[in-house]
């Protein structure tokens, strides 16, 4: 049968969290019996299903479908006729209060061009069932808050299919005849079945185990395609270690004999949580050094944390309805955020949590398709697997953190987990647990979670007689909108430094919980210096026109490492910044203390290397355009190149000398090797700005002799902005060698679209056309035109082509794969806020896709919203 693509002739319907009510039918039981075949699977499903004691009418049974048509029903055993079909749905009269359901689907793998469902990948078969996935597979209520006991049994060509995976304990497997097998699963935990997993296919194993605090063994297993299982070692240590450390710092213990991950290389996002069955895209799993580099095992270990943690916040604990998506989604990545932290550097950690925060959810939050952390409406929840949802919400839990310290929050923690388990909880639900195990009050704190928009701070300190006075104001106002008062609880660690000396002399955790307040403190015969939400303490814009000469204090002197990067970044963007608005007027900046202020980190003894990589770089240029009422991305581009150019030739001796240091630490994983190199990537890209040709030859030298692929890629990243031929030389020696290896292709058309080179227009239309590029893999997507896209200086060109090339991907792959489409939306979406021509130019692609007969929900939703509509 063919796909069924959902399309709509009006506007979709909008889903209100308000209008929640409670299931009519619950479904204690779920048994599914699985036909496979890779081009027809034949599914049949015989559910429980029971009237809600809650609900006093008597509402027929209402089960979710999408694409599917059942070949046959029957009730309590006897085939039915009265059943109706209404959009996808299938609706049944029910006379008493409990029946058995049963429903033949038949389902074609093959064309599951969505991913969404159970689809075919590489000749295997694997389920993607979060959000809405499950009602492609059979007809079921398919909410959040239906908890079932699932038994799977599943049987197929022995050959074709010798791996059979699903949820909980295997409790039964044997052959049938023509060379055909089977397995049951049974899994004893009541779960929704957005959290349904199947997996069929010819896989090899990676066997270990973990022995929980409690002394109960448990399987590991992490299944890849034959010719990937040597690459699967980090994936299994990161794998025990988010075991343990969620034991030793929320007491969460697994509750399963058997612990499996699958990857597969065709999947929509970068993994999924499944109930003992975590499914995975490959490149949050295969990893070794001649292929990985050090940014890709670190996401591969916050990936299988993430993921593994999902088991408590998320599994154990689900959401009552996907506005709730951020209980499970910002409390799995504050998870995920500490578990990274403690296993590497904390403050560099930090430092690119935030980095991910500014370049995604900012933008996100002051456009068009800004939402709360918890939603009041959508039209697809596909588009709300958002940077506020996931990144925003584990700010917010954060600062609870924060403000009850760690302690409290465990107790917190621990009062969620135990009052919820076996629950579909919200958002309310946590905060109450948190205020009651916390011994806190969170009434006006609540706000983070109903209000959309980053809060602007203003903060400035005066001195009067022997008194510091720090007053602090509160406003906010997404993008080009008029500034209004603000009440957010917001809490900031702020420290008063010694000008003198550099001291530290005073930390305090002050918090801001009115639109403005002052707060003195006394004992001051000088003025301090502020440092301000150390740490990030709080997600939001400070607005300080603060004393350059303070922030190259603070970039040389304060104790918290996040608070010196945030120091000299904040310097060189009010440079930028400055230089931008005076049209390119010349070096009436602070270039000169930046350059001082760089050399004298890029000189200090024991400073760490990682941090010192973060620390010399100048913000992306995404930020820069943040701070900006109107983005003009050439002129921002210009000023931070030639800022770049600046600190690259007054300190080309002391890039060299790093450079050479850095080289000279022979390969390991060990913190220290990989602090190194990514010192050395860094300062490679300086020489190679102050002299394109010493610079493409050093590149080039390191990328013959590397035996690692941090170091190999980071050479050629360096090349690839040059017109040196060894460029082209070093492009095809990489192609030739590693053509077979999808994942390290993904970076081969990445870093050609990322070229700050004129040409790379053209490239990416050349590539689009490479025999190995293709639409039906969403890595290689997102490799070639997600890579594109964040190339500010090339994707706006003025021409309007790099617009007319994204909307034209968007047109195409809207009707194979919506949920991928949707997600390149918001890129133009963002056309308010940039320079009056290629605003006009954006805002007529996003017409463009408007005017498409049959748009699915997905992109029709974020274009609507992107207009304004
Ligand atoms: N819940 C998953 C996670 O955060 C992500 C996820 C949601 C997903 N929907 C998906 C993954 C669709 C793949 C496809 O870990
Ligand atoms: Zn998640």
């Amino acid at each position: 049968m063919a796909d069924v693509q959902k399309t709509f002739a009006q506007a979709p319907t909008i889903i209100r969290r308000e209008d929640y009510s409670p299931p009519a039918w619950l479904v204690p039981d779920v048994a599914l019996d699985f036909d496979l075949g890779l081009a027809s699977t034949k599914v049949h499903a015989r559910l429980d299903v029971r009237r809600n004691p809650d609900r006093a009418d008597r509402e027929p049974l209402r089960l979710k479908g999408d694409g599917i048509t059942p070949l046959d029903v029957l009730v309590d055993g006897e085939k039915v006729n009265d059943w109706q079909m209404e959009d996808g749905d299938l609706i049944l009269p029910l006379p008493a209060d409990a029946h058995h359901v049963s429903i033949t689907t038949d389902i074609n793998p093959s064309d599951n061009t969505q991913l969404m469902g159970l689809f075919a990948t590489n000749g295997m078969l694997c389920t993607q069932c979060e959000a809405e996935g499950f009602r492609r597979i059979t007809f079921h209520p398919d909410r959040p808050d239906v908890l079932s006991r699932y038994t799977v049994r599943m049987e197929g060509d022995a050959r074709t299919f010798p791996v059979l995976l699903s949820n909980g304990d295997l409790v039964e497997e044997g052959e049938t005849e023509n060379g055909r097998h089977y397995a049951v699963w049974n899994d004893p935990h009541l779960k929704p079945s957005y959290l349904f997993a199947l997996v069929a296919g010819d896989l090899v194993v990676n066997r270990d185990h973990f022995t929980t605090m409690s002394g109960r063994k448990v399987d590991l297993g992490i299944f890849v395609r034959e010719g990937d299982l040597e690459r699967t070692g980090h994936a299994m240590t990161a794998l025990k270690n988010s075991m343990k450390w969620d034991e030793e710092t929320y007491g969460r213990e697994y509750d399963l004999d058997i612990f499996n991950i699958v990857a597969v290389s065709d999947f929509n996002m970068g993994a999924m949580e499944n109930k003992g069955l975590n499914i995975f895209n490959t490149r949050y799993i295969l990893a070794d050094p001649d292929t990985a580099t050090d940014n890709d095992y670190d996401g591969i270990e916050g990936v299988v944390a993430h993921e593994y943690f999902h088991n408590w916040s998320g599994n154990r604990v689900t959401c009552r309805d996907w506005f709730q998506l951020s209980l499970k989604e910002g409390f799995t990545v504050l998870r995920d955020q500490q578990f990274s932290a403690h296993m590497g550097s904390e403050p560099v950690k930090r430092i690119e949590d935030v980095r991910i925060l500014r370049a995604a959810q900012f933008p996100e939050d002051g456009g068009p398709l800004a939402h709360p952390i918890r939603p009041d409406s959508y039209m697809e929840i596909s588009n709300f697997y958002t940077a506020t949802i996931y990144n925003k919400g584990a700010e917010v839990i954060r600062m609870m953190l924060t403000m009850i310290g760690a302690e409290r929050f465990r107790q917190g923690t621990d009062l969620y987990f135990d009052r919820h388990d076996g629950e579909a909880a919200t958002c309310e639900d946590f905060v109450r647990a948190i205020e009651d195990g916390g011994k806190t009050d969170l009434t006006q704190f609540r706000r983070w979670y109903s209000e959309a928009g980053t809060p602007h701070v203003a903060a400035t300190l005066s001195h009067q007689g022997d008194s510091a006075v720090l007053k602090l104001s509160q406003t906010k106002g997404a993008g080009t909108e008029e500034p209004a008062p603000s009440e957010m609880v917001i809490p900031l660690r702020i420290a008063l430094f010694d000008r003198a000396t550099g001291r530290n002399l005073r930390e305090e955790l002050v918090v801001l919980d009115a639109p403005e307040k002052t707060v003195s403190f006394d004992g001051f015969a000088e003025a301090p210096v502020l440092s301000i939400n150390r740490g990030f303490s709080a997600p939001i814009i400070l607005d300080s026109r603060r004393d350059p000469a303070d922030l190259a204090f603070l970039s040389a002197h304060d104790d918290d490492p996040f608070s010196r990067f945030e120091a000299m970044q904040q310097l060189m963007i009010d440079h930028l910044v400055g230089a931008v608005s005076q049209d390119g007027a010349g070096d009436s900046g602070h270039a000169p203390l930046i350059v001082d202020s760089i050399a004298a980190a890029l000189d200090e003894e024991g400073i760490g290397r990682a941090f010192l990589a973060e620390m010399v770089q100048p913000p992306a240029e995404s930020f820069l355009g943040e701070q900006m009422l109107l983005i003009d991305p050439a002129a921002i581009h210009a000023e931070r190149a030639r800022l770049r150019t600046t600190l690259a030739t007054s300190l080309q001796d002391r890039w060299q000398a790093h450079y050479d240091a850095c080289a000279a630490i022979p390969f390991s994983l060990e913190p220290e090797a990989r602090a190194a190199r990514r010192l050395q990537t860094v300062a490679l890209s300086y020489i190679a700005a102050a002299d394109e040709d010493a610079g493409a030859d050093l590149a080039f030298g390191q990328f013959e002799q590397a035996n690692n692929m941090t170091q190999r890629l980071s050479a050629l990243a360096t090349l690839s902005h040059t017109q040196s031929p060894k460029r082209e030389a070093a492009l095809d020696i990489f192609y030739q060698r590693y053509r077979e290896d999808a994942l390290v292709l993904d970076k081969w058309f990445g870093l050609q679209a990322l070229s700050l080179r004129g040409d790379t227009m053209e490239a990416v239309r050349a590539l689009s056309q490479h025999p190995d590029f293709t639409l039906k893999n969403p890595n290689r997507v997102r490799s070639l035109y997600g890579s594109f896209t964040a190339n500010q200086a090339r994707f706006h060109d003025l021409s309007g082509e790099g617009y007319r090339m994204l909307a034209d991907l968007i047109l195409t792959l809207d009707g194979q794969n919506a949920q991928l489409a949707a997600r390149f939306v918001p890129t133009l979406g963002r056309w308010r806020r940039f320079e009056e021509q290629r605003s006009a130019m954006m805002r007529a692609e996003l017409e463009r896709i408007a005017d498409k007969p049959d748009l699915s929900k997905d992109t029709s939703e974020q274009v609507l919203k992107s207009l304004g509509r």
